[in-house]
């Protein structure tokens, strides 16, 4: 039989525990996974693309067959060029059905061929979001359980950079 590879796309800013619980889960049901990092010119990330590769890449060292790359343009384009039958996305609440139909039916639509597979993660994590972690985190709350420790630190790290030259900014201008 030929290798199943499959690719989870998504943003990661930043990875959360629901994202390696779907890692985990997918690594167990295909041959090959790629966490595929959007390069996304529109947003503007907490992280920058080699910081969530490389929180990424700590992440999921333990999954021999798990392997993290970034990419730009259409998920369906990246897909073919790893030679990857699967999209894999997670659905955690009822709310994500609709724009998750939407991009499966979409990708459909221009790759037949390309199969969308949905995994819900544990239910501990069906509340959880990357916005959500850095809304949280910004404000002080406690993130503790929501992302892996190293997440934890480095948004620690990043949300205390960012306060420090606002600071300077502010005192600067006074
Ligand atoms: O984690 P996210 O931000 O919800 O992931 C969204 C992602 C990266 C899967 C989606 O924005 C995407 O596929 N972008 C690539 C551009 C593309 O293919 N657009 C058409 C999708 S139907």
């Amino acid at each position: 039989m030929s290798k199943v590879t499959a690719i989870y796309p998504g943003s990661f800013d930043p990875p959360t525990n629901g994202h390696l619980d779907l890692i985990g889960r997918g690594s167990h049901i295909f041959d090959e996974l790629v966490v595929a990092i959007l390069r996304n010119a529109e947003k503007v990330p907490l992280f920058s693309l080699s910081e969530r590769r490389e929180m990424l890449e700590g992440l999921t060292a333990g999954f021999k067959n798990v392997r993290v790359d970034t990419f730009d343009g259409l998920t369906v384009d990246y897909a073919a060029k790893v030679n990857a039958s699967a999209v894999l996305r997670g659905i955690r609440a009822l709310s994500d059905y609709e724009y998750e139909l939407q991009m499966a039916l979409m990708n459909r639509k221009l790759r037949p061929d390309l199969e969308t597979v949905f995994m819900m993660p544990a239910e501990q994590y069906s509340y959880l979001s990357s916005r959500l972690v850095r809304e949280v985190a910004r404000l002080g709350g406690d993130i503790r359980g929501l992302v892996p420790e190293m997440v934890e630190r480095r948004l620690r790290e990043k949300l205390d950079s960012q306060n420090s030259s606002t600071r300077k900014t502010k005192a600067g201008r006074a």
